[in-house]
């Protein structure tokens, strides 16, 4: 494991790993990527077994720009081609039908693939420089806490797992990419991320098509007669989307993104009495909140205020309140609005304990 500072030298040094299979690490505008060369099986296998991850979840492909689309897709709707040309590079994840050549081992057998360009100079350095598609899932062991620095990779991997860590300092963005799924004839988003999904609607009404919302009753075909259905894809647009979500993507377990400590999300309004419960019974707390702090014998971050902070800061959070061996990180809850959904997305997942997934 060779943890170098982002440059030209080092930058070469991840892609000849890259290109010997080798797994690359590096920074992007959301979080880190754990890298391989996506056509390279072998270095896939390398991948998925570094990371703990069963090889059934797809992994997305990082290219270096729009026009590679059509090398990974076999179909790529208009819409799915106007959202690329406007928020690319940039925290956001395409799903298409898969092209003939894209290995399976990539897609988790699944018919579809994911593509991102990411903004992150680093990032699109080392895609420029290697050429071809890099799959990258978040940089840490299956289940955990992705990584916002280089640091934390390094502690999540033992020394030998990882070739090469590029370290481009502290991510901005914080949380992972926004995924939509351009794969069934309606699309929607999969995973919401800190690109507004009234963006991404009007991006898609734009291009004439409509996002899907839990009012549609279709059921969803996929754009691509040639490809299969997903074997575990939705059967009807009726399904509860949070449940959808969970099918079409396996990666997204209910427990994904989780510190080892316990965490509860708890009302503003019941935030001080539940506080107080807690501690009654015993309990070691540690508190993100956006309460002053009223109890100064305990680990408190203060929340930030603005989403696009309080997203950069997360999982940096999340990770120091983790190291503070408490029994329960208590979290106050966030706004019920678009631009908290990412953000609101990653704690109800972290507020699953690992060990009792519930798929
Ligand atoms: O911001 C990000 O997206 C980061 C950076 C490194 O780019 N990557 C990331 O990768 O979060 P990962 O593997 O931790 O999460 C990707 C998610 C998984 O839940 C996976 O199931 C889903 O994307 N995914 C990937 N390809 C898919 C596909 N073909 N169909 C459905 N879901 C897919
Ligand atoms: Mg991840």
């Amino acid at each position: 494991m060779q943890l170098l500072p982002a440059n030209r030298e080092s930058i070469s040094k991840a892609v000849k790993a890259l290109s010997d299979g080798l797994l690359v690490a590096f920074p992007t505008e959301t979080v880190y990527g754990l890298g391989a060369n996506a056509l390279d099986t072998a270095a896939l296998e390398r991948l998925y077994a570094a990371k703990g991850r069963p090889t059934n979840h797809p992994v997305i492909v990082h290219i270096s720009s729009a026009d590679k689309m059509s090398q990974w897709a076999s179909v790529v709707p208009p819409a799915a081609r106007l959202l690329a040309e406007k928020l690319w590079p940039g925290p956001l994840t395409i799903i298409l039908p898969k092209a003939d050549h894209v290995p399976e081992q990539l897609t988790g057998g699944q018919a579809s693939v994911g593509l991102r360009v990411p903004s992150h100079p680093v990032a699109l350095s080392l895609l420029q420089a290697f050429e071809g598609g890099v799959a990258a899932p978040s940089a840490n062991k299956f289940g955990k806490l992705s990584p916002t620095s280089a640091e934390d990779v390094v502690q999540g991997f033992d020394v030998n797992e990882i070739a090469v860590i590029l370290d481009g300092g502290p991510c901005e963005v914080g949380i992972e990419s926004t995924i939509v799924d351009f794969s069934t004839e309606i699309p929607r988003i999969l995973r919401p991320g800190m690109i507004l999904p009234e963006q991404i609607e009007a991006i898609v009404k734009q291009a004439g098509a409509h996002l899907y919302h839990p009012g549609f009753t279709e059921p969803a075909k996929t754009i691509a007669s040639k490809v299969s259905t997903p074997t575990t894809g939705p059967t009807t647009e009726k399904a509860d989307p949070a449940k959808v979500q969970q099918t079409r993507a396996p990666g997204m377990l209910a427990s994904h993104y989780a510190p080892s400590t316990p965490l509860t999300i708890i009302d503003t309004a019941k935030l001080q009495a539940s506080l107080e419960e807690l501690l009654k019974q015993g309990k070691r707390l540690c508190v993100l909140s956006w309460h002053k702090r009223t109890r100064t014998d305990l680990p408190w971050i203060t929340a930030p205020s603005e989403p696009e902070t309080y997203a950069r800061q997360l999982y940096r959070s999340l990770r120091s309140l983790d190291r503070e061996n408490a029994d329960l990180i208590v979290v106050e809850s966030v706004p019920a609005t678009e631009a908290w959904s990412g953000i609101a997305d990653r704690l109800q997942r972290a507020s699953v304990p690992a060990n009792d997934p519930q798929e």
